[in-house]
């Protein structure tokens, strides 16, 4: 059937005039209404879990942008939590959660089905979404990959350089897999039940992959993704699926094909050209607008946003940035954003 949102017609391999664009972390602290929203909740966690306030946020960049797709309001480490590791946001430092760091650790997380109680607001989000959203609006469902959401697992909290994860996988490798395999067949549950919900194509966070190397990034990043794309696409077949190795930098080209991704979403740390020619080739690529320029704006702004569209204007193309946007961000750099891509 032909699609006629424009995002699902960037996954299916369409070259597009005027790319469709979306925003990593398009709800958040940078709007001043999901602040508002926010408070209401009381705090990070209570926003996640309440489906009415979720969706409200959601929908909150929809409204004022018109950006082409929504993301589903939740957080990679809300597996975790399901799983049965404890979680809480310190304010201006980031996640914590008990960490997992022996056998029995291990032994005292949920069975990998055994999820589905603490997250089923999630999915009432994914539901409302999927009624409320404008009909050109495609729905994004996400989670986080095994091995990134594995680095928190294991050090408790975000890490510079996740070594605490790299020292498990060499001290207690098999332990280290067997996370990261509970991690997997929890991720197919959550992600199968989003799309039950209404998911509409699925996005997969691997943050930290770029500190995985050789024969470690093939095991740790692109197995794992492969076997979650395999297990989604058997039991549908329709939904596209975006991957986002961040900072895999060569490691990126041949992803697509290793994992049966439909598309490689890309860090701004690799040029447009280059990925056009090495990345693109294989189908449809997302990105890579540095989120910088979110806060200084100006005509840098507008230049380097054209330079990404006119760089992948051969192919099939999302626009979005490299990463998320930050708290400091300016809404009207945004809507600069949006002008430029879609005034070429
Ligand atoms: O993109 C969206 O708008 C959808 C929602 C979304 C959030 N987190 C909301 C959020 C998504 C897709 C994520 C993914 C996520 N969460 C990732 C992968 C993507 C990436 O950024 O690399 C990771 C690593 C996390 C874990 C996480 N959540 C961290 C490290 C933090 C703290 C850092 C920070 O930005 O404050 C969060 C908190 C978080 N997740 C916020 C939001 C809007 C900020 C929470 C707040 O309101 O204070």
């Amino acid at each position: 059937m032909a699609q006629t949102k424009t995002i699902l017609r960037a996954l299916a391999g369409e070259t597009q005039t005027i790319p469709p664009i979306w925003m990593m972390r398009q709800a958040g602290r940078y709007l001043p209404e999901y602040r508002a929203t926010r408070a209401q909740a009381g705090d990070f966690l209570s926003l996640c879990y309440n489906s009415d306030l979720a969706t409200e946020v959601t929908l909150q960049p929809i409204r004022r942008f018109g950006f082409d797709a929504a993301i589903l309001f939740a957080d990679i480490l809300l597996v975790p939590q399901a799983l049965g590791a404890d979680l809480w946001f310190v304010t201006g430092e980031g996640p914590r959660l008990s960490t997992i760091t022996n056998q029995g650790d291990f032994d005292r997380l949920h069975a990998p089905d055994d999820i589905h109680e603490t997250l089923a607001p999630i999915y009432q989000t994914v539901r409302n979404l999927s009624g409320a959203l404008p009909a050109e609006t495609t729905l994004i469902g996400f989670a986080g990959a095994p091995w990134t959401v594995a680095t928190y697992m294991i050090a408790g909290r975000g890490t510079p350089d996740q070594g605490p994860a790299h020292a498990l996988r060499q001290e207690n490798t098999a332990l280290f897999e067997a996370l990261l395999d509970r991690i997997t067949q929890a991720t197919i549950h959550y992600l199968s039940a989003q799309i039950d919900a209404g998911a509409e194509v699925i996005k997969i966070f691997d943050s930290w992959a770029g500190s995985l190397k050789g024969a470690d990034f093939q095991k740790y990043a692109l197995a794992p993704a492969r076997e979650i794309t395999a297990a989604l696409k058997a039991k549908y077949p329709a939904i596209p699926i975006i991957g986002f190795p961040r900072e895999a930098g060569d490691n990126y080209v041949g992803f697509a094909k290793a994992t049966g991704v439909d598309c490689v979403a890309l860090d701004n740390s690799v040029s447009p050209d280059w990925a056009a020619r090495h990345v693109q080739v294989d189908g449809c690529v997302q990105g890579n607008l540095a989120s910088r320029h979110m806060v200084s704006g100006g005509q840098a702004l507008v230049d380097e946003t054209r330079t990404i569209v006119s760089a992948f204007s051969g192919g099939p193309h999302i626009f979005n940035l490299g990463h998320g946007i930050t708290p400091d961000a300016d809404p009207d750099n945004v809507q600069r954003m949006i002008d430029a891509v879609r005034e070429i």
